[in-house]
């Protein structure tokens, strides 16, 4: 018989529930951490494991949920995605009991997972299905030994032997106090437990099928279960409540920082700080409290981040200090300085050595090296070249109300916008041009020469003791 371990395994993932003690609009699994549903971590450890199939049991708002399956399955072309309706949803036994029906060529070996157990990693997984493989087992708990076992199922055992899993509302006093309890993550042999679930029943403290009872199932049929426990419980946080998803949250983030902090970044205060599934931060880079580092964001390395400061999405090189400012979807060069309190966003692209400051927005704009904006500035749909300086208060007029659409603005290298100009776009600043403070730009101007375009001022002579109070009688 060839190896248990290069037989296909298909991938079960229980995601029917209401979760009620929510009080959500929003699906339960579809929940996020970050920008990922809760359901998307769940996913992603299973495949890993090279699955023929994964297979999720939806019922509750099944149509937001499956359609997040599919877009989901399209990150794993290798795998066949299958979703099995659960309806009504009477408990996770009758889950499986579902997916039986609609999947009679079910693998040998399953894994059950819960989309609400979003923590657990591939490494645990593979620990699960090799304890489970080597032991031949009906089925195979996953366990955890918590400091708190409330809303868990606590494992029974007998001289080590896991016996029966009992729910809380079933529990007795002595039960309740048993601090090893079920992660809600299984391995099934499909052949040996799959015939069991009509033997489940629903007299208990819910009146549903609970997938649990399949191991004092499993044993009176004479099969062997096994237990694999996990040595870091955290890895089994459920999610139940908005309480438990904060609990998350803090886990999974603080999973991050330390793999971040291993590979030599600096966070000076990890319950201060965000960082998210896919960041990546290169060493001695320093990321002050108050940072939300998320989406597709990479950062070389002797940056500095923050305090406060938001990245979404967004490319940075080396060197670069960052604070005080959000940033999503752009990319910032080496050795640039952004904010305090800048934003920079949807496409922007900045050079190296740049300099933007305070309250300076920037869309969809590329600024080209050495170039600065230190502050007070909007620069929107704009191309600025090299070594430009523009001055406090500069307004790219992007927008004509009448058409409703933007147009385009550039700026030639060595340019100098003064102070309180309006670029009135579409319109084109040429190269080691000068626009004067307080222009209004609507017409081209040439390279190197200087566009005034404001009211002349005057002088009126004596104008402030012709205009003297007249005093009072
Ligand atoms: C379940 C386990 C409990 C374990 C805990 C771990 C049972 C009876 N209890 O309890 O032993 O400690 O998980 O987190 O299994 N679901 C369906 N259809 C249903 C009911 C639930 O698909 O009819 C799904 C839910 O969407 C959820 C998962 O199954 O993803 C678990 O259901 P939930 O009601 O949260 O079970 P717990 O009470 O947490
Ligand atoms: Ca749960």
């Amino acid at each position: 018989m060839a190896p248990l371990s290069t037989s296909p395994l298909d991938i079960i993932i229980l995601a029917a529930g209401k979760g009620t003690r929510l009080k959500s609009e929003l699906p339960k699994v579809l929940h996020p951490l970050f920008d990922t549903p809760l359901l998307g971590y769940v996913v992603r450890a299973a495949a890993a494991l090279n699955p023929k199939r994964i297979i999720v049991v939806v019922g509750h708002q099944k149509e937001e949920v499956s359609s997040a399956v599919l877009a989901m399955a399209k990150g794993y072309p290798a795998i066949e995605f299958v979703t099995v309706v659960q309806q009504p949803q009477q408990g996770t036994g009758h889950a499986v009991q579902c997916v039986a029906n609609a999947v009679p060529d079910l693998a040998q070996t399953a894994l059950l997972l819960s989309g609400d157990v979003p923590l657990v990693t591939t490494p645990d997984l593979a620990g699960l299905l090799s304890t489970h493989q080597q032991g031949g087992h009906a089925v195979t708990v996953m366990g955890a030994n918590v400091p708190t076992s409330t809303g868990y199922g606590r494992l029974i055992t007998n001289n080590n032997q896991l016996t029966a899993i009992v729910e809380e509302k079933d529990a007795s006093e002595e039960e309740r106090r048993i601090t090893c309890v079920n992660a809600g993550l299984y391995a099934l042999d499909t052949r040996k437990t799959m015939p069991l679930l009509a033997n489940l029943s629903n007299s208990n403290a819910q009146g549903e099928w609970y997938v649990t009872d399949l191991v004092a199932l499993s044993l009176q049929a004479n099969h062997t279960v096994g237990t694999a426990m996990l040595d870091n419980w955290h890895t089994m946080q459920g999610v139940n409540t908005r309480q438990d998803l904060a609990d998350c949250m803090a886990s999974l983030n603080q999973r991050h920082i330390n793999t971040h902090m291993a590979n030599g970044v600096t966070v000076v205060s990890p319950s201060n700080t965000f960082i998210g599934p896919h960041v990546s931060i290169g060493a001695d880079t320093t990321i002050y409290p108050g940072c939300w580092l998320a989406g597709n964001t990479n950062i070389g390395g002797h940056c500095s981040i923050g305090s406060n400061a938001t990245l979404v999405n967004v490319t940075v090189g080396h060197n670069t200090v960052i604070t005080q400012s959000t940033l999503s979807d752009s990319t910032v060069g080496n050795h640039t300085t952004v904010g305090p309190y800048a934003n920079i966003r949807n496409g922007s692209v900045l050079g190296n050595h740049v300099r933007l400051g305070n309250f300076v927005e920037v869309k969809n704009t590329t600024i080209g090296d050495n170039t600065n904006a230190a502050h007070l500035a909007y620069l929107g749909d704009a191309t600025l070249g090299q070594q430009i300086n523009i001055g406090a208060g500069t307004i790219v007029a992007n927008y004509d109300p009448v058409r409703k659409q933007k147009h385009p603005t550039t700026v030639g290298d060595n340019a100098m916008v003064g102070c309180n100009s309006v670029l009135v776009a579409p319109v084109q600043v040429g190269t080691n041009a000068c626009v004067a403070a307080g222009s209004v730009i609507t017409q081209p101007v040439s390279d190197n020469a200087l566009a005034v375009a404001r009211a002349k001022g005057k002088e009126i002579p004596n104008w402030v003791v012709k205009n003297q109070p007249v005093a009072a009688k």
